[in-house]
This record gives structure tokens, sequence and C-alpha cells, in this order.
């Protein structure tokens, strides 16, 4: 109920040194964080683009905004270029995530924001699932494509994956983190976030910096065990394991779960191609015997269910 203390400050600062952003400002959540990037940048005038596979904070900012919505085909460039060239003179933001959430794979990010400054518009970039995962240390794809000070990339992301706390950042230009602070709905009418998950955030985030090789170790076990099950690697910390039925998803993830590993079920209508999977999430903490038990347990219990290509 206090505000804005040193904690929020420093980590607004640190998030934004890390990602190589001029300036941050956190919210109690991610999903907040997206609320506010786009109902703050977009009005009933403008035009949003949207991948078809954008997180549900993304489709439901964009609804709240009440501008016109285009939905384009996953990572088509050229569907985002086209619709670019239709937004006939309206502001045009256009709405990705860096590593996809579901299936783990990235996006185009550097034909992106080219195709954005061709068009004077702007491009939002979810990094929930970048940040602590890719690039160089963990700093996020918008940092490893070189688009840190790119004028027309704005970068979102949730403090809640890879630095396990609580909470959402919104990282731009100075000049748009003031436009938030003064405008934006979602960070005006909600409690901000509480000091607690903003010190392990903080936490988290300096760890980050101190130990650069723990993002490796989470490429090196998901290609192990992409390897391992004969699925597509994954460019971030989610793998997606196919499965052959909802039931088979269900079931499975409950054989896991009573072995003692949690994974992720996904089915309709929270998957954006309707075909259920397992979703395993990679921890970089997780010690060397607990990994191969894990490994262990995941290939018994996945055994035939598994979606055949
Ligand atoms: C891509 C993406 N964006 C935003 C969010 C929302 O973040 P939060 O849980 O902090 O609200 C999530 C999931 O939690 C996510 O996967």
């Amino acid at each position: 109920m206090t505000g804005t203390t040193t904690l929020h400050t420093d980590l607004e600062r640190e998030l934004a040194e890390f990602t190589g952003r001029e300036a941050a400002l956190v919210f109690s959540t991610g999903y907040h964080s997206n609320l506010s990037a786009v109902t703050t940048l977009a009005d009933k005038q403008s035009l949003i683009i949207s991948d078809a596979h954008v997180h549900a904070s993304l489709i439901d900012a964009a609804r709240l905004s009440r501008s016109v919505i285009e939905v384009v085909p996953h990572n088509d460039v050229a569907a985002v270029r086209a619709a670019l060239a239709a937004a006939a003179g309206r502001r045009a933001i256009v709405l990705t995530e860096s590593i996809f959430s579901v299936l783990g794979d990235s996006a185009p990010l550097t034909d992106l924001a080219a195709a954005c400054a061709e068009h004077d518009a702007l491009l939002i970039v979810d990094e929930a699932h970048g940040l602590g995962v890719v690039g160089s240390g963990g700093q996020g794809l918008v940092h490893a494509h070189g688009l840190s000070d790119h004028p027309h990339v704005v970068m979102t992301m949730t403090l809640s994956k890879s630095l396990g706390a609580m909470g959402g950042a919104v990282l731009g230009s100075a000049a748009l983190i003031d436009h938030l602070i003064n405008c934006a709905r979602p960070f005006i009418f909600n409690t901000g976030l509480a000091p607690a998950p903003t010190a392990g955030a903080l936490t988290a985030l300096r760890r980050l910096r101190q130990h650069p090789d723990l993002p490796s170790r989470i490429h090196q076990r998901g290609s192990e065990l992409a390897d391992r099950f004969g699925v597509q690697r994954s460019a971030g910390a989610v793998l997606s394991v196919p499965m052959a039925s909802a039931q088979a998803a269900l079931a499975t993830h409950g054989m896991a779960l009573a072995a003692g590993v949690r994974v992720g079920c996904f089915r309709p209508p929270s998957v954006p191609d309707g075909i259920s999977r397992l979703r395993i999430t990679l921890h970089a903490g997780l010690n060397d015997d607990h990994w191969v038990q894990a490994v262990d347990v995941l290939a018994n219990v996945i055994g035939n269910h598994r979606r055949t290509p």
C-alpha cells in the first residue's frame, strides 16, 4: 500500500541495465504490464496486429484498447508487413512474444522490428519466456538481436518465470515510462507490487547476473530431453511434447505428478493449434541426481501416449 520504495527503483534500474533498455516500470503482475503497455499506446483509432499465438494477456489488452485488431498467422512477417501497409495512416502496433509460451519457438524479431520501423509502427515484445533464458547470460531475445535501443520496440515481461517471484515490467524509453506512470489504468488503479516479491525478483536478477552460465544449463537439458523424446528443441525453457489426446495428456500429467514430477498439461482451448501436450519447464537449479530421476519418470510415464508425427 505504500507505493514506490527504493527496492522498486533498484529493481527497475537493474532490469533496464540488464536488458539494455533506457528505463523500466514494475507492475503487480505480467498481465498488468501487458494491459498497461497496450492500452496506453493504442486507442480506438489504432490498428493492432497480433500474432495468432500471443498470450491471453496480450489478447485481452488488445480488446481493452478498443483498437481494430488483425490477427496474423504465427510468425508470418509477410502477413505483418501486408497488414502494416494496409494500416492507412492509423497508428499501428504489432504484438508478439519473444519465445512463445506454448510451443517454445522464437519470433523473427529483427524482421518484425525492421517492418515496424519502415511503417513507423511499434513492436511490443513480451519477454516472459526470454528473460533469464535466452541471449548472453539470459538478457533476453530483444538484447540478443541487438534491438535493446531500437526506438520502435517496447518490451514487457513477467517476474514470475525465470526470476521465480511475482510481478511484471514494461521496459522502453524514459518518455514511455513517464507516460505509463501517468496514464496506465492497470498501474494507477491497482495496488503496486508488494515489497517482498520486489526483493525476491531483485535478488534473483542479481544471482542471474553473477551466474551467467545458468541459462546454458537450461539449453543443455532442454536439448537432451528433446532428443530423448524426439520432439523439436525449444528456443527457451519450455519443451512441448504433443500427446495422442487430451485424455492421454491428462493421464500422463497425473502419473508424473504421482511420481513427484510436475509438468504442465495443455489441452484445448488453451493450445493455439488444438493439439494437447505436456509442457515441461526446465529448471537450472535442479541438481544432477534430481534431473536424472525426473527424466526417468518422464520417460516412463510418457511412453506410448505421445502423438506420433
Ligand atoms: C507470455 C506470457 N505473458 C504474460 C504472462 C502473465 O504473467 P503473470 O503471470 O506475471 O501475470 C504469462 C504467464 O504467466 C506469459 O506466459
